[in-house]
């Protein structure tokens, strides 16, 4: 069911309480070393003011657990955002309290005020009832923005819902049209390519994929565990042995619904994951004893590219190899440009295959980037995301 969105309301002369998903990756002096996600909030935040209505933004930025971390404050991210809208940002120091009820009650339309970090408060993460209250009582509005969060039921995302108007914010309705295109009355064929290093992690994405893709892609250190599955020797590669039961049975269900489930046929092994590594290319039924799968290798590229340049849509979750060190990057950055070049609807989730589209230069011919990591797995998973339950249907 759709959800209403910040167009459907009249927002002239109100205050909203805007959450959004600022999270993003610092290095270890706190810059902040990629504001994709800070730029992404700014077409709701500008609407909103657009509109003569004044913001109180809200987001978590680390995992502080409840405690006032002065590394994690938000300070750095009110000055990015300060530059990215050519507006003065007003910053509270704390959560909720005083400070920030007396800020919010001088609040003019056009006006912005950043809350602290609200992990700082350990009502926030146990979804607190009277701290969702008090988030509400700041505004006359709720808009939710933060897709990056939708799969944690806390108070500023979910909890503050049961008080006030709530609606989704322009990329939070954008990201949830573009990955419900993915799952429902896709355009066939619908491939997806999953990768990255833990079995575990995917089986749930695994399954639901199961249910509606014409054929699955596998990489990453995870694909190691099928091919182990499958009586390969995989000589020192990353795998897991307890998944192996997991991995013979999702072939098993793949193999009864007659999805195509695609493993690599051969790899590029070494003896080291490091950039002057002595790699070859081999087939998977020669993995060397001592030597470690870290890639898909050129025959098994040439078959995902070929399934990929057919696809009506395409979904990918995870690299398919150690693509941030160069002897290991070419399966993931060749199947990045195949993804690129094909005519199919094509979105990605998750940080690290964002980087790596970004790496190969192909990330503006990508038909969504998506801001969600682990909330565009849930999503891809079929599960209901909180964050998005809570809003009002249209
Ligand atoms: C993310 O970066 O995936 C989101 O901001 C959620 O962060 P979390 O995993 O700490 O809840």
């Amino acid at each position: 069911m759709a959800k209403k969105t910040v167009k459907d309301l009249s927002l002239a002369g109100k205050k909203v309480f805007t959450r959004v998903d600022f999270n993003v990756p610092r290095n270890e002096s706190g810059e902040i070393t990629d504001d994709t996600k800070i730029k992404a909030a700014l077409p709701t935040i500008e609407y909103i003011l657009e509109q003569g209505a004044s913001v109180i933004l809200a987001s978590h930025l680390g995992r502080p657990k409840g405690q006032v971390k002065d590394n994690l404050r938000l300070d750095s991210v009110a000055q990015r955002l300060s530059d990215l809208l050519g507006r003065n940002i007003q910053k509270a120091d704390e959560v909720v309290g005083p400070e920030v009820t007396e800020a919010a009650a001088g609040l003019k339309p056009g006006d912005i005020l950043l809350l602290e970090n609200v992990r700082f408060h350990p009502g926030e993460e146990k979804n607190e009832p009277e701290l969702a209250k008090a988030y509400a009582d700041l505004a006359d509005i709720f808009v939710s923005d933060a897709f990056g969060t939708a799969h944690r039921a806390h108070a500023s995302n979910t909890g503050i819902a049961a008080h006030l108007p709530s609606v989704a914010g322009l990329l939070m309705t954008e990201e949830v049209e573009n990955l419900s295109k993915s799952l429902h009355n896709a355009k066939r064929p619908l491939v997806a390519i999953i990768g990255g290093s833990k079995v575990a992690d995917k089986i749930s994405v695994l399954k639901n994929f199961l249910e509606i893709a014409d054929s699955i892609l596998l990489g990453g250190g995870m694909a190691n565990t099928f091919l182990r599955a499958k009586d390969y020797n995989m000589g020192r590669s990353l795998l897991e042995e307890d998944k192996l039961m997991q991995a013979s049975e999702i072939m098993q269900l793949a193999a009864n619904k007659d999805v195509n489930l695609c493993l690599p046929v051969d790899l590029v092994v070494a003896d080291e994951v490091s950039a002057d590594a002595d790699a070859e290319d081999v087939i998977i039924d020669s993995v060397p004893d001592g030597k470690m799968a870290l890639d898909i290798g050129p025959k098994t590229r040439e078959i995902y590219a070929d399934l990929i340049s057919k696809a009506g849509t395409i979904v990918w979750n995870g690299p398919l190899g150690v693509f941030e060190v160069e002897p290991f990057a070419r399966g993931t950055m060749d199947i990045a440009i195949a993804v690129a070049n094909s005519q199919a609807f094509s979105i990605i989730g998750g940080g690290d295959v964002v980087a790596a589209v970004e790496k190969a230069g192909v990330a503006d011919k990508i038909s969504h980037l998506s801001t969600g990591g682990g909330a565009t797995l849930e999503f891809w998973e079929g599960k209901e995301l909180p964050g998005i339950a809570a809003l009002e249907d249209k």
